[in-house]
């Protein structure tokens, strides 16, 4: 499976602010293409022509998910989810496969032998997005580390559909001040969420603007594809710009009240960074099924 995916744009996590990267290098995902081969074999033989690219049929999940979002995120931007709709969506995304969007553990990116020489740079591709939510993946060699970033005002369902990563992931504390803007002080005190590994296949898991895990670091152990719907995507115009942070150990200090040892392992202060050089993503086209607007 060779079907390269072409070079975008690199990014950020979102891939929402190039100009804070450098142009992507090329990278090979390969998507799962039985039926196109198959097709253009068809065609060749009876019309004799060049081989035209067929639509894949659209997987029945991809699909349901995509029109379920379209109705959950059919509010103003930044309304989060009501806790029957985030159960809808989590229902769709627990049965999804690989090749719900043209993937397979058979693909030679996703085999626990293939190892990244030099730096493991994570891979993106954006199967839709308009300016209420977003399907996107993520794909992470062996090694390859999303740092922590936030999701300002966001909802996120993350589905690990490949491989087995560590994901650790904070909330704030006090996200904000009494007035509504951002504390100054350069370290915040956050709450850790997850610290753990997770393993293909496994539930979705949901991030909220204030809970749920809202900062979150993604680091591969083998190979991973991870589908994530973002609600409302990043945009810088609107505020929802990427934040990247660096924790610290929790000690008690910017005049905190001293927490017990046992308390103290589940929080940590968080300084914003710059996005750190090798954190940069790559932008890819996205190969796998379409989804299509329903018609009214
Ligand atoms: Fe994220």
């Amino acid at each position: 499976m060779e079907a390269g995916a072409g070079v975008m744009e690199g990014g950020g996590v979102g891939g929402r602010d190039s100009s804070r990267v450098g142009v992507g290098h090329h990278n090979k995902i390969g998507y799962v293409k039985k039926g196109i081969i198959k097709k253009r074999k068809w065609m060749r033989r009876i019309i004799k022509q060049a081989a035209t690219v067929p639509i894949m049929p659209i997987p029945l999940q991809l699909q349901q998910l995509f029109v379920s979002c379209l109705d959950v995120f059919k509010g103003p931007p930044a309304t989060i989810p009501a806790p029957n709709d985030v159960h809808k969506l989590c229902t769709i995304l627990d049965n999804m496969k690989p090749e719900d969007v043209g993937l397979s553990s058979e693909l030679q990116f996703f085999k626990p032998t293939n190892m990244v020489k030099g730096n493991p740079r994570v891979t993106y591709t954006t199967i839709y997005k308009c300016d209420n939510f977003s399907l996107c993946l993520f794909f992470l060699p062996a090694t390859g580390v999303i740092p922590l970033h936030n999701h300002p005002g966001m909802t996120v369902f993350s589905k690990l559909l490949l491989g087995t990563m560590h994901i650790k992931s904070y909330d704030l504390v006090d996200p904000t001040n009494l007035d509504g803007s951002v504390p100054s002080s350069q370290l915040r005190l956050a709450k850790l969420k997850a610290d753990r590994v997770f393993e293909a296949p496994c539930d979705t898991s949901v991030l909220y603007p204030t809970t749920g895990g809202n900062i979150h670091a993604f680091t591969a152990i083998t190979p991973c594809a991870v589908l994530d719907v973002i609600g409302p995507p990043y945009s810088k115009e609107d505020g929802r710009d990427c934040s990247y942070y660096k924790d610290h150990p929790y000690t008690a200090s910017n005049g905190e009240a001293a927490l017990t040892t046992e308390d103290s392992d589940s929080y940590g202060w968080l300084e914003e960074i710059e996005m750190p050089e090798n954190s940069q993503m790559d932008g890819i086209e996205y190969l796998g099924p379409q989804v299509t607007e329903p018609t009214c």
